[in-house]
């Protein structure tokens, strides 16, 4: 059984190659995959089309896997003599997008499709959209000339627009990402040559900014393809919709010598730690909306698998399981801190990531019959979350106070203290730490734990995504200035802070020699995170903080060779293991100054308060529920 996937505007003979165990057609003769018995060329089968890579689970035998990569080739041979190594791989002959399409169409009663089933989702006109946000778009257009005209770039942007440039991974001859870092001189890139969904993110709106969005729309396109690959880790699947955390394009030879190339997918299964890449689906969606703002390019988010795309990610995030909370259950390590640092849970980031995305979704699915449940369910999710965050995650020194004096051991649904903190948890060093004006968004919460420490990009995000009150978001940046010694000093910005020490450190991240204290995720300081502090900043008119932040990275990071990381407390020194020429720390920096140059286009990326989302609780509808809903008690404060 094979399948290729040809797709809408990318290299015609773009293939899909499964691994499958439940196939039984003859082995290519002497070929690179002779070894594997699952290995068929799509074209020796042109006419057996599946759909199960994109459909999802439609049918389980097929969709048993041995747990090795499926691979995605595309036609561009060369001859090449020197054998690559084999992959186990399988392909199906596909169709062309637009008689996929058909083919969903034609599926519609199947009750496996019911669920990611999108009806014109192709050629579609674009969401009506208010003017402002029109204008607001030419305003970009117009700026991107005058910016065109007017302004030379500096020699530093001139560089690192150079190594950007080269960090470029093309697939039959399209760019379709970044690698995570160029170092010329490293001998061991480790998985640093490959594509990461989340490090592309800065390079994807550098390039959108700079008015190239090709290579944004090829990546959005080409790991969408991805999505619905059979992952296993040890015979078990993660969910359909998972999004890998990285690819890498590979060179394999064919029976005739000839070379193709091929997306090689990293779902967790060769991470260090085998950590799930939560964040992926949620920054692919994020960018996707991005895309169709800074370019005017709607028709690929009306694209009938891009639809689905959404739909599938959304659909596994929004999937019931044993939790109580709104927030998303995640284990440790499956955001940008991808090591074990104790924020397995519900820890900000994924849940700031989960929101915009939840807005991002609602804004880009399609309205009509099919999808009127999953939004229905994103509505009232959105509104459950924007509640948890804003009530249950802020702290500032009134709140730390109240945590001091709190009552312990409440049962009852009037409980204040419900999670039932025990004041003896609040760290020492907050007391001192806090400061009078500001305050922040914890790291974690569970039943008798906050994370107190404080991690940067959820709170950046929560800013830049309206999680957080507007009041909260002020605070926040606030805070930032107050403690700019220790969460900028020499180098923007903590990943986290504060570090965690001795006994904390070895039982928490398990003695790791890479996140030793002040170091890496554990208080190390990295660049790339500038991007984001700038949309924050920008979005509440606080662009003097940007400005300072950027000023410092400027000078610095082109001396040091753009690394990755920096390590101290006031990160003095390059990061111990830091890879130089990171990518996503060049692209931040790009990224940072052009969105201080457009504020229009800033303006199109940020989202404002939606004061839908406060006012929609799924307990209003019912009086007895509405009694004990603690939001209608604690409404005056989510509101501020
Ligand atoms: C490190 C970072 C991760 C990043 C990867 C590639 O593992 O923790 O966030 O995606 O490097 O740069």
């Amino acid at each position: 059984m094979a399948t290729i996937f040809k797709f809408k505007n990318m290299k015609p003979c773009c293939r899909i190659l499964l691994p499958s165990k439940n196939v039984g057609v003859p082995l290519p003769k002497s070929s690179n995959f002779s070894s594997n018995p699952n290995y068929f060329s799509a074209s020796r089968f042109p006419g057996s089309f599946g759909l199960r890579a994109i459909l999802g689970r439609t049918n389980s035998a097929l969709a048993s896997t041995w747990g090795q990569s499926r691979v995605f080739s595309s036609s561009c041979c060369f001859n090449f003599s020197k054998r690559a190594r084999a992959h186990f791989v399988v392909a199906r002959a596909a169709p062309d997008l637009r008689n996929f399409s058909e083919s969903v169409k034609n599926r519609v009663n199947d009750k496996n499709c019911d669920r990611i089933y999108v009806k014109g989702g192709i050629n579609v006109k674009p969401p009506p959209e208010d003017e402002g946000v029109e204008e607001g778009r030419e305003n970009v257009r117009k700026n991107e000339c005058s910016r065109e005209v007017g302004k030379e770039e500096t020699e530093v942007e001139k560089e690192a627009w150079r190594l950007l440039r080269n960090a470029i991974v093309t697939y039959c001859g399209s760019p379709v990402g970044t690698v995570a870092a160029n170092d010329p001189n490293e001998k061991t890139p480790l998985n640093y040559d490959q594509v990461f969904i989340r490090d592309f993110v800065p390079s994807a709106f550098a390039f959108l900014l700079k008015g190239e969005g090709d290579i944004v729309k090829n990546f959005l396109l080409h790991t969408l393809q991805l999505q619905s690959w059979e992952k296993t880790v040890d015979c078990y699947s993660p969910g359909q919709g998972l999004m890998p955390a990285s690819f890498k394009v590979r060179s394999v030879v064919l029976d005739d010598d000839k070379l193709e190339e091929v997306l090689d997918p990293d779902f967790g299964e060769s991470a260090i730690g085998r950590v799930a890449p939560v964040d992926s689906g949620l920054w692919w969606i994020i960018l996707l909306r991005a895309y169709g703002k800074l370019t005017g390019d709607y028709t690929l988010q009306d694209r009938v698998d891009v639809q689905t795309g959404i739909k599938l990610i959304i659909n596994l995030c929004l999937s019931d399981g044993f939790d109580m909370f709104p927030s998303l259950l995640v284990t440790d390590g499956s955001c940008m801190i991808d090591r074990r640092m104790g924020i397995h849970g519900h820890p900000l980031e994924i849940q700031s990531l989960f929101y915009s995305a939840l807005r991002c979704s609602r804004e880009m699915l399609a309205v009509e019959e099919g999808s009127k449940n999953l939004v229905r369910a994103i509505n009232n999710r959105l509104s459950a979350l924007s509640f948890h965050i804003r009530e249950y995650y802020w702290v500032d020194l009134k709140k730390i106070n109240e945590i001091y004096r709190y009552k312990t051991e409440e049962y009852s649904t009037e409980a204040t203290n419900k999670f039932n903190i025990y004041p003896d948890q609040i760290p020492h060093w907050l007391m001192h730490w806090i400061p009078e004006t500001g305050g922040y968004l914890i790291g974690n919460l569970q039943p008798a734990h906050m994370d107190f420490r404080f991690f940067t990009l959820g709170n950046l995000w929560s800013i830049v995504s309206s999680l957080g009150t507007p009041r909260q978001n002020e605070a926040v940046l606030n805070l930032i200035e107050a403690k700019w010694d220790d969460l900028i000093a020499q180098m923007p910005l903590k990943a986290c802070y504060p570090a965690i020490e001795s006994e904390e450190w070895r039982i928490i991240t398990g003695s790791d020699p890479k996140n030793t204290p002040w170091s890496y995720h554990n208080g190390g300081s990295w660049p790339t995170l500038l991007w984001q502090f700038t949309l924050a900043c920008m979005k509440m008119r606080r662009t003097d903080l940007a400005k300072k932040a950027l000023d410092i990275v400027e000078k610095r990071l082109p001396l040091d060779g753009w690394p990755e990381y920096y390590d101290t407390k006031n990160g003095k020194f390059i990061g111990k293991q830091a890879r130089l020429y990171q990518t996503w720390s060049i692209a931040g920096y790009l990224t940072s100054k052009m969105l201080m140059e457009k504020p229009d286009a800033a303006a199109l990326l940020l989202w404002e308060e939606d004061y839908d989302i406060l006012e929609n609780c799924v307990c209003a509808v019912s009086n007895s529920n509405r009694k004990n809903c603690s939001r209608m008690l604690a409404k005056s404060q989510i509101l501020v």
